[in-house]
């Protein structure tokens, strides 16, 4: 699979998501949370995904990466069709491919934040690579807090420890739900740039929700989200355009 660059050359997609629809509930309480949602996340790329609360950001994440259900559409994660997989294959593929930072960090309370870093791969039974282990952890700045358990620790450290177990395997794609949403500016930087560096120096492709204008000039694209649908797209963003964008929709009562 390939889709065209902004500068106009071929790369290739990592997730694409195609016509894809989620509804909650029934009757009253139906929701349409996805409406017919297409897009492309290319290899390599950083992209931020905005849009009010409510609007489907963490959805899309959910079922691009394999975690939810969806009622219709297609998800591809690389040439992989989630659709056509079996619970099992579907794990393993969640599991070899994808990393996740939850809004939520989901830690396990028992584990120290060492263990709850290395608990995907503990769980598919690859050793960690020591060397990439210890870079991330520096980078998130929890050398002091190893042996913690969550408890033990702040939102903020907890939310680092979230980051770091999604890059600790080095997965194909690391999907965030506001990853940074919980740290001070500084440390929230550090992530930031932690990521923009593996998406230039390592060829990661990130896929990150957010709420800041700030946080998402470090990506290279932003997909706006509004009622479950793409409204708009920005390659190259900065703080002020992408502000400037925000107000916009607000001025248009959210575009619908
Ligand atoms: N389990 C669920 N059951 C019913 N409705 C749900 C469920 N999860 C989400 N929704 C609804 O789907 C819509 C999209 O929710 P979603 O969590 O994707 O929003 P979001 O853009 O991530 O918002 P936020 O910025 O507040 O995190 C919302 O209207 C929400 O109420
Ligand atoms: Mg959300």
């Amino acid at each position: 699979m390939t889709t065209t660059s902004i500068a106009g050359r071929a790369t290739a997609v990592a997730a694409r998501a195609t016509d894809l629809s989620k509804v909650y509930g029934q009757g009253e309480t139906r929701v349409i949370a996805l409406d017919r949602v297409s897009v492309d996340f290319g290899q390599a790329e950083f992209t931020a995904i905005m849009g009010p609360s409510g609007s489907g950001k963490s959805t899309l994440m959910h079922c691009v990466a394999g975690l939810d259900s969806f009622s219709s559409g297609s998800v591809r994660i690389g040439d992989t069709e989630l659709g056509s997989l079996k619970d099992k294959q579907l794990t393993k593929l969640r599991r070899d491919k994808i990393g996740f930072i939850f809004q939520a960090f989901n830690l396990l309370p028992t584990l120290t934040a060492l263990e709850n870093i290395t608990l995907p791969m503990d769980i598919a039974g690859r050793k960690p690579d020591k060397q990439w282990l210890d870079t991330v952890i520096e980078m998130v700045g929890l050398s002091g807090r190893l042996g913690h358990r969550p408890s033990q620790l702040s939102g903020g450290q907890q939310q680092r420890v979230a980051v770091a177990r999604a890059l600790a395997s080095k997965p194909e794609i690391i999907f965030g739900d506001e990853p940074t949403g919980n740290l001070d500016s500084r440390s929230g930087a550090e992530v930031l740039g932690f990521l923009r560096n593996s998406v230039r120096e390592l060829g990661q492709t990130v896929v990150m929700v957010t709420h800041d204008p700030v946080a998402a000039a470090y990506a290279d694209r932003v997909v706006f989200l509004a009622d479950g649908r793409i409204v708009d797209e920005l390659r190259a963003p900065t703080a002020d355009s992408v502000l400037d964008r925000m107000k916009r929709f607000d001025a248009k009562g959210r575009t619908s």
